[in-house]
């Protein structure tokens, strides 16, 4: 059975919203272990517009599942890396103007600059993981360059249409995770992935890890709002 990272970015969204101190990321990652998640997820963005480096030094002190810390190349990041020592890291690519992580990593045209960051965490002693399009010649890169793992881009299979452009799209996931497997890489997948679409992905053989932020928050949002209300309406009343 596939193992769960819960992402935790939004939380620190909403807090950055209004660079106040809540909601705490950190109490959110001890909630998500309350509820069984297997790993906790964050992305230290070099924009820093969520997760902050305060609250990566609190995670690394208190979480007691696997900390994955998805990570850009640059060597500001890695340096972190470096430092702090998550469990894993994830090598994303990453674009300033970007809302969320927008494709995979092209391990073909930055060989070099990938080379170097995963150099570096592999001598810190971290596991990678590097995040890529289920394309067999970046899954075949992946396994040239020294990685642990490779987490699968699951977002075009989110956006495709149910029917036949999904069930495609999962075809091609399914192809890309033998190549992984083949390769003696451990399989992770994630992005966009929800209430509804994650079964099938969660169903691929030998799937090990799945990390899901967007859906888990939302639905967070939804089931705790009501509660919320209730709690400030008592207060004023009193
Ligand atoms: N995996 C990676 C590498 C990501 O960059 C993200 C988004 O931060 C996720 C998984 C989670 O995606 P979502 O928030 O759409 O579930």
């Amino acid at each position: 059975m596939a193992k769960l990272g819960v992402n935790i970015d939004h939380v620190a969204t909403v807090r950055q919203a209004r660079r106040t101190n809540e909601p705490d990321p950190v109490w959110a990652a001890a909630l998500a272990e309350l509820g069984g998640a297997d790993a906790i997820t964050v992305h230290l963005r070099e924009d820093r517009r969520h997760i902050q480096d305060r609250d990566l030094e609190l995670l690394k002190r208190t979480v007691t599942v696997k900390l994955n810390l998805e990570l850009s190349c640059s060597s500001e990041v890695v340096d972190i890396a470096c430092q702090v020592l998550p469990d894993q890291v994830t090598l994303v690519p990453e674009r300033r103007e970007e809302v969320t992580t927008e494709g995979g990593l092209d391990l073909l045209a930055q060989r070099q600059v990938a080379t170097r960051a995963i150099q570096r965490l592999r001598a810190a002693g971290i596991e990678i993981s590097l995040f890529l399009d289920p394309d067999l010649d970046q899954i075949a890169a992946a396994a040239d360059l020294g990685a642990h793992a490779v987490e699968l881009h699951t977002g075009q299979y989110a956006l495709a249409p149910a029917g036949d452009p999904r069930d495609a799209q999962l075809c091609t996931l399914a192809n890309a995770a033998a190549a992984v497997r083949h390769a003696g890489l451990t399989l992770h997948a994630g992005h966009g992935l929800t209430y509804r679409n994650v079964q099938p992905v969660a169903a691929i053989e030998g799937l090990c890890e799945l990390n899901i932020g967007h859906s888990i928050v939302s639905r967070a949002l939804m089931v705790g709002f009501q509660a919320a209300v209730r709690e400030m309406k008592q207060l004023i009343d009193r």
